[in-house]
């Protein structure tokens, strides 16, 4: 199977140039110049796709989904849905996060997620949670890695879920993934700090608007501190999900002048929703944790990003229905997330780089190179390079209009940035050379995505 992508601009590594891409046997087979003589992508039978005035971009990664979780409130959004939305996205690969289950060992527990996601329609890969440490750790994790999963997900909060893992067991955690190579990435809200708050809160039925009071902005920053110094202490890189706060890149940018290398990632509603989104009537829709925070800090995180400061935009896509979401009045009983894998790419865009805050090459590495690197994927993913894979995502810049759910795919029935303005958007999803998406109609097929194992994280190369 073959195709050919002419007359786009390929978004690069340090530069935007046009150039056709011929793609052959799921494989990018060549970039090239049309109009330099010897340049020919002439390739016999193919598919054409006239890309003019299109970006032509290493299909997008959502380093931080939730999709099909299942439980007392099941997501919204299973993994073929959720895959879905992720691929009008301009998605090609997602990562998602494995449970440490029960009576299973780490192993187990990720070949049951998954299993869980083989009705997937993009490519994925696996942060392994851990919750509890116990004799057989070691050997776990170093199993966990031969089959491809190099990064670990620590909770600092969610005590009463049963999922943070206890801080007397950091230090051997360190030090453990220090050998092995295997990246900690944190869910940095400090329990204590959190408790010590609520406390001094007394509300009979507090709703969301009240949510930020409950987790505050230093709990970020406790939790930041405490993963860093210990990170400096081993030597370690550290991942940051989802950074909310002006506080919490307080606390990076301490780390980091320390001399600890921290990749932070955020999400499109820190950096562009506030907590008065939770005092309107509908408020309970926009819960997530960490909560949304005050305008100051969407524009710290803003500058940020402009800056550099900020590594990896990712979703922490994990929805629930309108009528799971205003089931429950008290916030800390709403279901916590929010969909967003669909929004990911137009929201950058719209923003980012039509606001002038951030180039497109720098919305290239956010969404696309930088994930797959940090995670061990490049360039296989993440890039554009001959011979690697052909996930490709063609974005077409558009007159504004205001974004409608009515044209998204997520069964949460709603999105957080209805009415944002949107200029421009996914036209064609590639994934391995097979087209998903086109110009609005879905191509793809259930199932079509695949497992992909992770070799070493790329901070671990530059210590
Ligand atoms: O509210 C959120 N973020 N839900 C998903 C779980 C998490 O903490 O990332
Ligand atoms: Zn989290
Ligand atoms: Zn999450």
């Amino acid at each position: 199977m073959s195709l050919i992508i002419r007359n786009g601009y390929i978004v690069g590594e340090t530069h935007i140039r046009k150039a056709d891409i011929s793609i052959e046997n799921g494989k990018i087979r060549t970039i090239s110049d049309s109009s330099l003589p010897g340049n020919d992508t002439e390739v016999k039978g193919t598919d054409e796709i006239d890309a003019a005035g299109s970006y032509i971009f290493p299909g997008f990664i959502d380093a931080h989904t939730h999709y099909g979780l299942g439980g007392v409130t099941p997501t919204a959004d299973g993994f073929f849905d959720g895959s879905l939305c992720a691929a009008y996205g301009g998605i090609t690969t997602f990562i998602d996060f494995a449970d440490q289950e029960k009576g299973k060992t780490l192993r187990e527990s990720a070949e049951s997620r998954i299993e869980a996601a083989k009705d997937s329609i993009l490519d994925f890969t696996l942060h392994q949670g851990l919750y509890r440490m116990h004799a057989g750790i070691p050997k776990e994790l170093s199993d966990l890695r031969s089959m491809g999963i190099r990064a670990l997900k620590l909770f600092t909060t969610y005590k009463k879920f049963g999922v943070c893992l206890d801080e007397t067991s950091w230090d051997e955690l360190f030090s453990l993934c220090k050998d092995l190579e295997m990246l900690i990435t944190v869910h940095a809200e400090d329990d204590e700090v959190i408790d010590k708050a609520s406390k001094l809160l007394h509300y009979e039925i507090p709703g969301p608007e009240f949510h930020p009071l409950f987790r505050p902005a230093a709990a970020e920053y406790s939790a930041v501190m405490k993963a860093g110094n210990l990170a400096l202490k081993h030597q370690l890189p550290l991942y940051i999900v989802h950074l909310s706060s002006a506080e919490g890149l307080r606390a990076v940018r301490e780390l980091r002048a320390g001399g600890v290398e921290i990749i932070v990632e955020t999400t499109p509603h820190y950096l562009f929703l506030n907590r008065k989104y939770l005092e309107r009537e509908n408020g309970s829709l926009y819960l997530m944790t960490p909560p949304l925070r005050d305008l100051l800090d969407n524009e710290v995180l803003q500058q940020a990003l402009s800056a550099g400061e900020i590594d990896i935009v990712a979703t922490d896509h994990c929805a629930f229905t309108k009528e799971q979401k205003f089931e429950k009045l008290d916030c800390r009983e709403i279901p916590f997330g929010i969909p967003g894998s669909e929004e990911l790419s137009r929201v950058i865009y719209s923003k980012g780089v039509e606001n002038n805050k951030i180039d497109l090459v720098q919305m290239m590495h956010l969404l696309s190179a930088t994930p797959a690197k940090v995670f061990g994927m490049y360039p296989e993913k993440g890039s554009l390079l001959p011979g690697t894979d052909a996930d490709i995502t063609i974005f077409t810049p558009q007159n504004p209009s205001k974004l409608n759910f009515s044209t998204l795919h997520s069964r949460s029935g709603y999105s957080v940035y209805d009415g944002f303005t949107i200029m421009g958007k996914p036209s064609v999803t590639i994934l391995r050379g097979e087209v998903i998406i086109r110009d609005g109609q879905f191509s793809g097929s259930r199932g079509l995505g695949k497992f992909i194992p992770c070799s070493t994280p790329a901070p671990f190369k530059k210590l």
